[in-house]
């Protein structure tokens, strides 16, 4: 058989690989038409949460529920718990109310709890959130009221009942009433999925004292009590709150927003925000506990780093300091996922997004 010209060889060659060209092209097509539904289930489901938050409202506490509850979707509240901490239980507890009204979520029961932190002399932060415990806006009391019973006795019937790891707590102010519920009823560790919280700081130092930070310096025996519960747990420290800051801007595209709850978050911000930026000389205030409602909602804004965190409740110039162990030098168990890093853009963006959201 004469062997063909190498010319005329090419075409015939080409013309045998032609069925596999052709499979080829249809399998590329065939794929390339069912990638975008694999790429579609591939894509990271939106974070969600049975959620309980405890709070001691608190200028940043009210925007963090405004956060949470103009989140239906991914946060399922269950109900607010209050303890005393900005200011007294009453008026954390009429605060909550205010910021469930201001929300339109008639929905959401809330349950007074501690009046006072474990063993420590209370103390408050009226200078800081005024004297009512919202800055920059008036308050008035609301017609919804508490629910009935307490919200520790709440969280002991409400985990326990829960499936397993099932719920997520976010923590805003001292963490007296889950201390308190843990030590009645230590079960209940059953129910949680994990613990979100402000509070404590490393880096950066801390608001109340040089060494601490103010929810876990109002009870730190409450803290060392949750610390060491075995539950997961975030912290989003004052590391993180004090990167992720205010700017006339960002408050600007609040109060733009054309809504009520716009004008109410940026008055807010705009009084709050004064004390640490000249306290701190920053450009900008920190939001310390709408970072938590953010983290809920779009961890991947956060970076953190799992860590054993303690705290120091011994009297003296360490009171209510927690002691990060940043480099794992003592080999104790990281107990602690502590966040350090945040996209402050990101966090406004998504903040101004939800507020946008509301009435
Ligand atoms: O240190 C900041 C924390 O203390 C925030 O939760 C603020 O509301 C106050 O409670
Ligand atoms: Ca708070």
């Amino acid at each position: 058989m004469h062997s063909r010209p190498a010319a005329l060889a090419l075409p015939s060659r080409l013309a045998a690989l032609f069925p596999i060209l052709f499979l080829g092209l249809v399998a590329l097509l065939t794929a390339s038409f069912i990638a975008p539904k694999a790429h579609a289930a591939d894509a990271t489901p939106a974070t969600t949460h049975t959620l309980i938050i405890d709070t001691d409202p608190g200028a940043d506490d009210v925007i963090a529920l405004l956060f949470a509850m103009a989140s239906p979707e991914q946060l399922k509240i269950q109900a607010l718990t209050t303890v005393a901490g900005n200011v007294p239980l009453s008026k954390t507890s009429r605060n909550a109310r205010l910021a469930r009204e201001w929300a339109k979520r008639p929905d959401i029961a809330i349950y007074a709890g501690a009046p006072r932190p474990l063993l420590r002399t209370p103390i408050y932060a009226a200078d800081i959130h005024g004297s009512e415990g919202i800055t920059g806006v008036k308050v008035h009391e609301p017609s919804q009221p508490l629910a009935e019973g307490n919200a520790v006795d709440y969280l002991i019937r409400t985990l326990r009942a829960a499936p397993e790891k099932s719920v997520t707590l976010a923590m805003l102010g001292p963490e007296t009433n889950l201390a308190l519920a843990l030590t009645q009823a230590p079960d209940i560790t059953r129910g949680l999925r994990e613990l979100v919280l402000m509070g404590g700081a490393h880096f950066n130092g801390g608001n109340i004292t040089p060494t601490a930070e103010f929810n876990v310096f109002a009870d730190p025996h409450a803290a060392e009590i949750v610390l060491k519960s075995g539950v997961p747990i975030t912290m989003l420290p004052l590391d993180l709150t004090h990167k992720v800051l205010t700017s006339p801007e960002r408050i600007a595209k609040l109060r733009g927003l054309g809504n009520q709850a716009g004008r109410t978050v940026a008055d807010i911000l705009d009084a709050y925000v004064q004390h640490d930026m000249q306290y701190y000389g920053l450009p900008g205030g920190p939001v310390h506990d709408a970072t938590v409602v953010a983290y809920l909602l779009q961890p991947s804004l956060f970076k953190g780093r799992k860590v054993n965190v303690e705290v120091d409740s011994r009297e003296g110039l360490g009171f209510g300091q927690t002691v990060v162990d940043w480099y794992g030098g003592l080999k104790k168990p990281a107990n602690v996922n502590w966040i350090a890093e945040g996209d402050a853009q990101g966090f406004f963006d998504l903040l101004t997004q939800r507020i946008s959201r509301l009435p």
